[in-house]
């Protein structure tokens, strides 16, 4: 009979879950995972991370080709087609490649992976598939779905979720993105490189909510100059899908007329909310916040002796990067280490042209707590980007106004999600703006930016 008892299991094999399991293998604990998806990665490498990536890759290729980009540089390629199914393939091959890999890496580090639904039945104990199992530890990785927009039906055909996004099979003629965040301006930029006229509808009176408001304010020109429609301080009200299309009525945020928007498809992208649901968490005694999420400690323990939680379940950013390194963290405290992540220094990169990439406290935050200074440098001025025709975009550093301690950088470059890391490997460390001012930077790049606009902090740049 199959082992029914571990050190460790880990409920979901998404990027917190799968990364759990695996460190806590590593390590010497005997240890499961239990996915009931046909496929590890979860929803990063499944309907996520991944196939958004192999799609904003793919579109930002068509567009270069398409619409003069390349042949601006004496690249001229004739009769550019677009093959959807094509395309396609690309994401399904990429997302078929890593979520092997996965399984792969469960057979190496001997992770056994418990097929099914998890749910509990104590507080060490179990239910997958109607098998029964026990561990010293149980670690809740179960992630987020999609939220849904009420009086709004997602059927995946007219109005679809993120993963309903990814899969058209074929190009809408006007999308309307409902939700001015990451996911709304990613697959916009997807659908819209490959064709579609895009209109955001967003809620609040500036799209990207949570990013520097500079940050905010330059993306919307950008995306608009792009050809995007946006629309702020709007509400939907009801959607009615007439099969063949679908009509939106919106309303100013505050009240005031509605108005209809037809669209051949409507994208719902207004957030995620964690997965609770059916893991009878009552069983082992956890109860979620007022947001529906487990709360823990630094060291991921929920009020449950035994129980634990990381990645998107829990509060705090809903990043792929987030989750594993809790995961890493998790397992190594399981296996009597010490596991650590620090939750002011994480990365976020949103993959549209140009990227936008931010690290620790906006401008307005880092106001909040003090007296701040502020370096900026717009990549118009960085020869590498100049010469790529790629000059939109600025490097934004906030140091600590007394001891200028880098606060947060915020960045809007073609290659702002590359660039990300050496801000966050520079706050980590805790350096200030004249460390990362004085540290040589390579000629030409892209990162010689945020070299100049941490000597901008203190007014000496030199290309501006
Ligand atoms: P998940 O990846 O959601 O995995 C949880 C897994 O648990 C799922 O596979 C689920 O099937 C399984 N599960 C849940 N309940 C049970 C149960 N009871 N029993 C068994 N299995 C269960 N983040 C980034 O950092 N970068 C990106 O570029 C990025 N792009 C994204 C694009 C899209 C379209 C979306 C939707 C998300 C994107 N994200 C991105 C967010 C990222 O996917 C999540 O933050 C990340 O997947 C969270 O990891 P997790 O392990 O907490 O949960
Ligand atoms: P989001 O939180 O980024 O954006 C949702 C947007 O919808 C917000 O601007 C919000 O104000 C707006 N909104 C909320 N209710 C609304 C309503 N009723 N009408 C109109 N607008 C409304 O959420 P999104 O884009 O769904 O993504 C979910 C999460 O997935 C993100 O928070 C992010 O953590 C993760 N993600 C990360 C990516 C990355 O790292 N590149 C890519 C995609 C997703």
């Amino acid at each position: 009979m199959a082992d029914t008892n571990f050190d460790v299991i880990v409920i979901g094999a998404g990027p917190g879950g799968y990364v759990a399991a695996i460190r806590a293998a590593q390590l010497g604990l005997k240890t499961a995972c239990v996915e009931s998806r046909e496929t590890l990665g979860g929803t990063c490498l499944n309907v996520g991370c991944i196939p958004s990536k192999a799609l904003l890759h793919a579109s930002e290729l068509f567009e270069e080709a398409a619409h003069g980009t390349l042949a601006k540089w004496g690249i001229k390629a004739k009769e550019v087609e677009l093959d959807l199914d094509a395309m396609h393939a690309g994401r399904l091959e990429a997302v078929g490649g890593l979520t092997k890999g996965i399984e792969f890496l469960f057979k190496k580090n001997k992770v056994t992976w418990l097929k099914g639904h998890g749910k509990f039945t104590g507080p060490n104990a179990i239910d997958v598939a109607g098998q029964a199992y026990r561990a010293k530890n149980i670690v809740i990785a179960t992630g987020s779905s999609v939220t849904p927009l009420p009086g709004v039906e997602i059927d995946q055909r007219r109005v679809v979720d993120s993963t309903g996004a990814l899969e058209l099979a074929e190009v809408p003629g006007h999308m309307v993105v409902v939700g001015g965040g990451v996911i709304g301006l990613e697959l916009g930029s997807v659908w819209r490189r490959l064709g579609a006229k895009v209109t955001v509808v967003e809620f609040l009176d500036q799209i990207l909510p949570g990013m520097d408001g500079e940050v905010r304010k330059e993306a919307a020109k950008i995306f608009k100059k792009q050809g995007f429609e946006i629309r702020t301080s709007t509400k939907v009200i009801k959607a009615e899908n007439e099969g063949e299309g679908v009509t939106l009525t919106v309303e100013p945020a505050q009240g005031g007329e509605a108005q209809t928007i037809e669209a051949d498809v409507v994208l719902v992208s207004i957030g995620r909310r964690p997965n609770t649901e059916g893991l009878d968490l009552e069983s082992a005694g956890i109860q979620l916040n007022q947001r529906g999420q487990i709360e823990v400690g630094h060291d991921f323990k929920t009020g449950v002796e035994g129980i634990y939680a990381i990645g998107d379940v829990t509060p705090g950013p809903m990043l792929a990067h987030k989750a594993e390194d809790e995961g890493i963290a998790v397992a190594e405290i399981l296996a009597g280490q010490i596991g650590i992540v620090n939750h002011e220094v994480i990365p976020s990169v949103v993959y549209t042209f140009p990227e936008i990439a931010a690290v620790g406290l906006t401008e307005e935050e880092a106001k909040d707590r003090g007296e701040v200074k502020v370096g900026r440098f717009p990549m118009m001025a960085n020869s590498r980007a100049k010469t790529n025709r790629e000059a939109e975009g600025f490097v934004k550093i906030v140091a600590d106004a007394r001891s200028d301690r880098v606060l947060g950088v915020h960045i809007i470059a073609s290659v702002a999600g590359t660039m990300i890391a050496q801000a966050a490997q520079a706050m980590e460390f805790g350096a200030t703006s004249e460390d990362i001012a004085y540290t040589c930077h390579a000629h030409p790049t892209h990162s010689e930016a945020i070299k100049e606009a941490a000597m901008a902090v203190t007014g000496k740049p030199i290309h501006i």
